[in-house]
């Protein structure tokens, strides 16, 4: 093993998704098997000792991959030379608080990380925001790191992706592998529009394929738009193995390209592709090649596609006024 270790961050290091995402990272399925990792933690100082605690764990798991691992309270010192940071760490939002309240105990998380990844990450990183509203404070943590590239800053849509291939293919009865350029537009909230029009199965339209229109719309979309909160009320916990494996399919595809013939979701800020106002963080189909990403263009948007993405378009940009009036954008 001759190359230099890369620098993962991962924020909320010693919550749910933090202890499904680790070991995988440790074990290569992050970037690949022929690259080893150095793993930074960041906590709140009152769960560093279980952060030290995880340590300990993936230490006894004597992975050939794991370089190192340092553990940190301090935003500044845990992004310092990252080439990988995932942000998974946020403020839930807890009984009595409104929307504003959330996105602005948001802001004093993203704002910071985003100053401090701007300050001292290495110049080829890549941002994933995991925590929510994941588009909102990636779309804060852009804003406040101006040095780096914009396209840098990405959220996680993967798992809404990943839920909309396991959906459709129970229903039309194949295997998950014969879906492909499934798409997930707009927002990681329940007005997320997945889209079976431009996806494929066995090779010709998945919408052809299930041929049933109220199932789209009565079954389908809410079911993948509203699993998170599925989840939740049958685990009484948010999901989090499920969403580490998603963080850990959207970085591998970005720095190791996607597959011939498909495509992916990421949430990335908007050029002004299919109507989605320059800069907002929305999800759209995208290809990978050569550790960057493009958006998937000339793609036929039917009248019920474009209702639907405007209106989680729409969503995001009140997000985005609401956050730009608490001055965090
Ligand atoms: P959790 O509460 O188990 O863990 C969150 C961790 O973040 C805690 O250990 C907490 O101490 C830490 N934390 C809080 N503020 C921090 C800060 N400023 N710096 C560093 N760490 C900080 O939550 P979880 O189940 O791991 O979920 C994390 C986030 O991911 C939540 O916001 C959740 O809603 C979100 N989520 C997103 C998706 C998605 O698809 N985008 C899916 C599932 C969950
Ligand atoms: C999910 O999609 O599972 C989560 O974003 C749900 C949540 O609110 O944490």
């Amino acid at each position: 093993m001759t190359q230099a270790p890369v620098n993962v961050t991962v924020t909320g290091a010693a919550g749910q998704i933090g202890y499904a995402l680790l070991f995988r990272i440790a074990s290569g399925q992050l970037l690949g098997q022929d690259k080893p990792v150095r793993l930074r933690l960041l906590e709140i100082p009152q769960a560093v000792k279980a952060a030290e605690g995880t340590a300990l764990e993936l230490e006894d798991g004597a992975f050939p991959l794991l370089a190192g691992i340092d553990i940190f309270d301090d935003a500044k010192q845990a992004f310092e030379g990252t080439n990988v940071a995932l942000l998974v760490g946020a403020r839930p939002r807890t009984k009595g608080m409104e929307r504003g309240d959330l996105l602005e105990a948001n802001g004093g998380i993203f704002k910071p990380q985003g100053e401090a990844i701007n300050a001292g990450a290495a110049d080829d990183v890549k941002v994933l925001v995991v925590g929510n509203p994941a588009n909102t404070n990636a779309l804060i943590a852009k804003a406040h790191a101006p040095d780096v590239p914009a396209e840098r800053f990405t959220a996680m849509t993967r798992l809404d992706h990943n839920r909309a291939i396991a959906q459709l293919a129970k229903k039309l009865g194949v295997p998950v592998t014969e879906v492909k350029k499934m798409t997930i537009w707009g927002n990681h909230s329940a007005t997320q529009y997945p889209d079976i029009f431009n996806a494929e199965v066995n090779g010709t339209s998945a919408a052809e394929a299930v041929g049933d229109q109220a199932w789209l719309e009565n079954e389908f979309i809410p079911r993948v738009a509203k699993r998170g909160a599925e989840i939740i009320e049958a685990r009484g916990a948010s999901s989090a193995a499920s969403a580490a494996n998603a963080a850990i399919d959207h970085i591998y595809n970005w720095v190791n390209g996607t597959p011939e013939g498909d495509w992916v979701s990421m949430g990335v800020p908007s050029d002004g592709s299919y109507g989605v106002p320059e800069g907002l963080i929305s999800s759209f189909p995208v290809v990978c090649r050569d550790g960057s990403y493009e958006i998937v263009q000339g793609l036929e948007i039917n009248d019920f596609s474009r209702a639907k993405i405007d209106a989680s378009v729409a969503e995001l940009s009140e997000e985005r006024d609401a956050v730009r009036k608490l001055g965090l954008v």
